[in-house]
């Protein structure tokens, strides 16, 4: 029998300290530190691989399988890599199930054989979703399974080419007596899970929880065990969900992928721009179009903007899909440097449609909304505005200009305001560069003389 003992450990890092701390020594998150008995690891004996000359290496592995789902395959530079081993994670109730269920959907339709693994839901569930899905294959194999032995057995009897283990958190291995979804359990499952994939070539998509403040295992004691990690995030109360890579051994993680969550699953959203811009309503004041880039894809979102008189002693700042530190910035920016305050006045500054614009390029836009609500005057119904505001009042230069306005042009906006230093591009909408701040309120018309 093993010695045991007991540690604490950080469901965030996996580091163990002796004692119970408040803040976790190794990776600074708090309240992350959880009792565990520590039995030590048994990693089973793996026959030793000689090493070979390097040019004796095959090439024709790590080409990836397209899955049929264009957005998810987008996200992996063409799809999954046979033999590989990703990790998506998400809040619960994001849609993470219904993904993958209509990957291995797909994946079935083409004629493979695929495994899901279900620990959370009933087979009897499952198989209700997948026919919302149109998911139902005999090639889709089901197996409602949280024991890791069994589901070893099932890998190593039925080889299917992929398969999905929803969710990794659910899983347990008796050998330890750690609860289901303890740093130990989440930690050797997944070891194990990835020794037995590789060893029969199956491509394995491990479905794990996240949640906001942290407290589930998973997803970054993980991270390194890994060739992908692939985020799903969105607002619950809005249809968009967006999928990026965060670690891609395979590929760029630059791609992103646009779902939105309808009736029947998950839908590509081809055109977010379009998404976005659907309801808005051209001559309110407070609103302004940016052309935003998160990773490569150009995203046009409006930044609205509502500026009232307080009624508290702290007026208040509400930032929704925007960076909230940011929106403090710019309003000391826009007193200091463009003669606008907003002392004594509640903000609310939001971009519109559950997306997220976190990138300095979003600051004039935050701007020129604030100002536009300020002066109650609306901005052009065909401008957008792109650049990022320094603490001077000066506007500095954006990444790739070209891609935002190509977007921007492609839907009807005919006037840019950008950076002076703004390189040409060769789009088709007419640019006013202006060097700061007050410069381009000035050209929007939102100055007081
Ligand atoms: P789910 O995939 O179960 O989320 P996760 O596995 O990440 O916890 O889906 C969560 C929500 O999605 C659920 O509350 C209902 C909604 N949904 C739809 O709107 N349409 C659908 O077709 C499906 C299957 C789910
Ligand atoms: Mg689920």
């Amino acid at each position: 029998m093993a010695k045991t003992r007991t540690v604490f450990r950080c469901m965030s890092c996996g580091a163990d300290t002796p004692k119970w701390v408040g803040k976790c020594p190794s990776c600074g998150d708090w309240n992350t530190l959880a009792e565990e008995i520590d039995t030590p690891s048994s990693a089973p004996l793996v026959a030793p691989s000689a090493p070979v000359a390097i040019t004796t290496v095959g090439t024709a592995d790590g080409q990836p399988v397209a899955s049929g789902i264009g957005e998810f395959d987008r996200v992996l530079g063409g799809g999954l890599v046979p033999g590989s081993v990703t990790l998506i994670g998400g809040e619960p109730g994001i849609g993470k199930s219904t993904l993958v269920l209509q990957l291995l959907g797909a994946r079935a339709a083409a004629g493979a054989k695929v495994l899901y693994v279900t620990g959370e839901e009933s087979p009897h569930q499952v198989r209700l979703r997948a026919e919302r899905l149109g998911a139902l294959n005999d090639h889709l194999l089901l197996a409602a399974e949280t024991s890791l032995p069994n589901i070893v057995h099932h890998l190593e009897e039925q080889r299917p080419e992929l398969c999905v283990v929803d969710s990794i958190q659910t899983l347990y291995d008796p050998q330890f007596s750690s609860a289901p979804g303890s740093v130990t359990q989440v930690r050797e499952c997944a070891h194990r899970l990835v020794q037995v994939a590789k060893a029969n070539g199956t491509t394995l998509l491990l479905v794990g929880h996240v949640t906001k403040d942290g407290q589930l295992a998973g997803p970054r004691v993980l991270e390194h065990v890994v060739d992908t990690v692939i985020s799903f995030e969105g607002d619950r109360h809005h249809a968009l969900r967006v999928l990026r890579a965060q670690k891609h051994r395979f590929g760029s993680t630059e791609e992103l992928g646009l779902f939105a969550m309808a009736g029947d699953g998950l839908e590509p959203v081809p055109d977010p721009s379009g998404l976005f811009l659907g309801d808005r309503r051209p001559g309110i004041p407070g609103s302004v179009v940016t052309p935003a880039l998160d990773g490569h894809r150009p995203l046009l979102v409006e930044i609205q903007a509502l500026v009232t008189k307080t009624t508290l002693p702290q007026p208040r700042r509400s930032a929704q899909g925007l960076d909230s530190g940011r929106l403090s910035l710019l309003l000391a920016v826009m007193d200091r440097r463009a003669g606008l305050p907003a002392a004594g006045m509640d903000v609310y500054a939001s971009a519109v449609g559950g997306v997220k614009v976190l990138e300095p390029g979003a600051d004039l836009a935050i701007c020129v909304a604030l100002a536009s609500a300020l002066f109650s005057h609306p901005v052009g119904e065909h401008v957008v505005v792109c650049g990022e505001v320094g603490l001077g009042g000066e506007l500095r230069q954006v990444g790739r200009l070209d891609r935002r306005l190509a977007e921007a042009a492609r839907l009807g906006f005919r006037r840019a305001v950008v950076p002076r230093s703004a390189p040409e591009v060769d789009a088709d909408i007419e640019l006013v560069r202006v060097p700061s701040l007050s410069a381009a309120l000035h050209a929007l018309g939102l100055a007081d003389n």
